[in-house]
This record gives structure tokens, C-alpha cells and sequence, in this order.
């Protein structure tokens, strides 16, 4: 049998989906069975939602596309549809007595592996498979890999927040030793940034990375390094949290009241500042990056005088190189491995920002992918000629509604597919449990 570029994808994809569900699934066999029902962030759904989620979700785009597959329980296809991100402050108010077994849910979960599969195995060329409202297989599987492996972040943040007691420790990936972080800010010289996928190009990417655009950006400095905890503190210490100027209306409102006094993975012990990790509290890692809200990192650029970076300039100073080139990665177009950064699930903490020399840009600035995701000033918003995924209409758009701001990165659960230049993610303001921090700029 020949084989083909086609074929050698299609395959690729299967075994990609193969490991991004042994991913989730190892991070639901960290749950102690006594937590599966608990709701470790007040504004998300349950854990057990989202054992049920992430194989309803790929059975609702992909079933009806092979004839032969059909849905034995459509209650709990629609049940595990949709994940919640309430933006009024608004919480859900059901009881963990109003969801199905843990072992109903493992149930359907098999079943739906165990179809899928079979189906997918019928159809040896998946990339050029067209299914009649013409979507390629090979597009939707990605949809449905990334999605999981988006997850398999976003329920990190929210195990984080378990108590320790609820979870299985893992192997801690050991830190690296680093000298004292001496920061500085670079300049960057007025360029280009090509943002987006070029529709033409035929890679994969999500209805938001569409269509590629290419914008010159005037001079500015950027932070060589994230913010770290260090420099935070200092804020905190100069009175930052109380200083009505530096925060906008609508942030000075939020902070009072959610009595937001400090960043939410740090607690006080004994008069000491700790930092709450996956597994461990420990004495605050002054060197490593503080993750904080947007609301906290806008507020501290303004105290320091500075702004946060548009996406635009986090891109060039990211990609951009002085002789008018852009790279594909920071440090040139190798493909991301642990040399480069923190990040593709291999560890479940921050390191110290000056960790990964050897992941610097053109320019010279350091941990732009991995260690924790950077929020720019930027609003969520479609690039030029932008179409919604008609299978999935709402992935970006129903976020599009000027309280989501863009974040750019990634972090050390970020899956390596994701950490391609056009990746965006983004958040509201005020979501304080994510893997995000900031660095500044000056103009
Ligand atoms: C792109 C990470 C913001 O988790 O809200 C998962 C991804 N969308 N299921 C989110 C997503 C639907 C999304 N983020
Ligand atoms: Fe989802």
C-alpha cells in the first residue's frame, strides 16, 4: 500500500487524539472519586460535567458525519454540550444530586470512544474524507483534539483550586537553578507583525486565527521578563490595591467587591506570603512570574507607569527580527521542545522567569511561550474577513463582547500544538484562577 503525505496525516491525528485522551483521562484519575462532583471554581460547572464534556462535544461533531453512527443517549449528548462562563457575576445553583452516576458517565464515554473509533478506522484517508456539507474529517478532528487539549488547561486551573487532600500527587518536574533575575527593558524598532493564518496556507487553526493580516508597529520598549512575584509584592507594598488611580472604574468596583486584596494562588502563613501550588504550598518563588487577573496586571502597569502590550506588539516583539523577517517561534522555527520553555503538560508549576535563555526572540526577550499565558490590553476581536466555524458557530463569537481581553503564550499546561504563533486565547478581566501573567510596555 502506498503511503501518502494524506495518509501519514490522517494517521497522525488518530494517534494525537490517543494521547490528548490519555491526558484527560490522567487528570481525572487525579481526582480522588470523593471530588468528582465537587465545583472547585464557583462560576464553572462540576468536575464530573466535563468527564461527560469532552466526549460529547467530539460525538456532537463528529457522529453525524458517518452514515451508520447513531446517538444512543441524546440527553446526555445535550447534558454535556456546552461549558458555562457567566460574565454578570451570576452562579450556577445546581446540586450534585442532579447529575447522572459517575458510573453512567464512564459508561457513555466508552461508548462513544468505542463508536467514533470503529467509525474512524472505516475511513483510511481522514484528511481527504469530504462529508456532504463538506467539511474535512481532518478539520474537525483537529477541532476535537484541541478542545480537548484546551481542557486539559482550563481543568488544571480548576484542580488547582482542590484541596490538596482531593487530588493525587503528581512527579514535581525538578526546578531549575537560575541566577538573580536583572530586569530591563528592550526596544523594539518600528516593523512589521503578520498576525493570523493566511485561509490559503491550509494548516489548522481555529475560526479566530482567520484571515492572516499584516500590520506595521511603531517603536516601544517591552519587559525583558514576565512580571515576577518579586516585583508584585513591591507593588503590594507600596499600597497598590489601595491606590484609586491606577485602577479603572469598573476593576476598583470588582476588587471591592470580591475584597480582592492580593493574587488568588497567594495566601498568608504565619505572617509570611505562600504561594498555593498544584500540589505544595510554598514560601512565594519570588523569581517566578505572578499570575494575576487583567484587572491586577493593568493596574500595576499603570502604578509602574508603563501599559500592557496590544497583541500586535507582543507579536512583533515575540516573532519580529530587525532585518524585516518573522520567525514561527520566538527563537526561530525549530519546533518547541523543553529547552525552549515551560510548557506541554510536562510540569504543573511556574519556573523562574529567566529559565529558558535559549527561548529569547530576536530581540532578546525571554519566556514569551510557556510559563504562564500574558494578557495584553487587547480586546477579543475578530481579524479582517473573520467567518465563524459553521460547525461550531459560537467557539469565538459568542465571546466577542468587550469583556474578553486576548492573552498570548501559553503555559505549562499548554499542549505544544497550541503554542503556534496564531493560537489566541482570552479571558474576562476579573477570572482570577488561570495560568496568567503580564509583562509591560512603554510608548
Ligand atoms: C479558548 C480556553 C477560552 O475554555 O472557555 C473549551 C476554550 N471553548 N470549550 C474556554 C473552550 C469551549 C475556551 N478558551
Ligand atoms: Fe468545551
Amino acid at each position: 500500500m502506498l503511503t501518502t503525505q494524506t495518509e501519514c496525516a490522517a494517521r497522525n491525528l488518530l494517534e494525537r487524539m490517543a494521547d490528548a485522551r490519555r491526558e484527560s483521562d490522567a487528570l481525572f484519575d487525579m481526582v480522588r472519586p470523593s471530588a468528582l462532583y465537587d465545583r472547585p471554581i464557583p462560576e464553572r460547572h462540576r468536575i464530573i460535567f466535563y468527564v461527560g464534556h469532552l466526549e460529547a462535544f467530539d460525538w456532537n461533531l463528529l457522529h453525524t458525519r458517518f452514515s451508520n453512527v447513531k446517538s444512543f443517549d441524546p440527553r446526555l449528548d445535550q447534558l454535556f454540550a456546552f461549558g458555562i462562563d457567566p460574565v454578570d457575576g451570576g452562579l450556577p445553583s445546581d446540586r450534585a444530586s442532579d447529575w447522572p452516576s459517575v458510573e453512567s458517565v464512564r459508561e457513555y464515554v466508552g461508548k462513544i470512544r468505542a463508536d467514533l473509533d470503529k467509525a474512524l478506522e472505516r475511513h483510511d484517508r481522514l484528511t481527504g474524507y469530504e462529508a456532504a456539507d463538506g467539511f474535512s474529517l481532518g478539520l474537525l478532528l483537529n477541532v476535537a483534539v484541541e478542545h480537548r487539549l484546551m481542557h486539559v488547561e482550563t481543568l488544571s486551573y480548576m484542580l488547582h483550586q482542590l484541596p490538596f487532600a482531593s487530588k493525587v500527587r503528581r512527579p514535581a518536574v525538578p526546578l531549575l537553578n537560575t541566577a538573580a533575575v536583572s530586569h530591563r527593558m528592550i526596544t523594539i524598532p518600528a516593523g512589521v507583525a503578520t498576525l493570523g493564518l493566511p485561509r490559503a496556507g491550509g494548516s489548522f487553526g481555529w475560526d479566530n486565527e482567520y484571515e492572516a493580516y499584516t500590520v506595521s508597529v511603531p517603536a516601544f520598549e517591552i519587559d525583558k521578563y514576565k512580571v515576577t512575584n518579586r516585583q508584585y509584592l513591591e507593588f503590594m507594598n507600596a499600597g497598590g490595591y489601595e491606590t484609586r488611580s491606577i485602577w479603572s472604574d469598573e476593576d476598583w468596583a470588582w476588587k471591592a467587591a470580591a475584597g480582592v486584596q492580593h493574587p488568588s494562588f497567594w495566601t498568608k502563613a504565619n505572617g509570611e506570603w505562600v504561594l498555593r501550588g498544584m500540589f505544595d504550598e510554598v514560601p512565594l518563588p519570588r523569581e517566578w512570574p505572578v499570575y494575576v487577573s487583567h484587572a491586577e496586571a493593568r493596574a500595576y502597569a499603570r502604578w509602574a507607569g508603563k501599559a500592557l502590550p496590544t497583541e500586535e506588539e507582543w507579536h512583533r516583539a515575540a516573532y519580529g527580527t530587525s532585518k524585516g523577517t518573522e520567525r514561527d517561534y520566538p527563537w526561530g522555527n525549530n519546533a518547541p521542545d523543553a529547552t525552549f520553555g515551560n510548557f506541554d503538560l510536562r510540569g504543573w508549576d511556574p519556573m523562574p522567569v529567566n529559565a529558558f535563555p535559549k527561548g529569547a526572540s530576536a530581540f532578546g526577550v525571554e519566556d514569551m511561550l510557556g510559563n504562564g499565558w500574558e494578557w495584553t490590553v487587547s480586546h477579543f476581536a475578530p481579524f479582517p474577513r473573520f467567518e465563524p466555524f459553521p460547525f461550531y458557530p459560537g467557539y469565538s463569537a459568542n465571546f466577542v463582547d468587550g469583556k474578553h481581553f486576548v492573552m498570548k503564550g501559553g503555559s505549562a499546561r499548554t499542549a505544544k500544538c497550541m503554542l503556534r504563533r496564531t493560537f489566541r486565547n482570552w479571558f474576562q478581566a476579573h477570572y482570577p484562577y488561570i495560568y496568567s501573567g503580564f509583562r509591560c510596555v512603554s510608548r
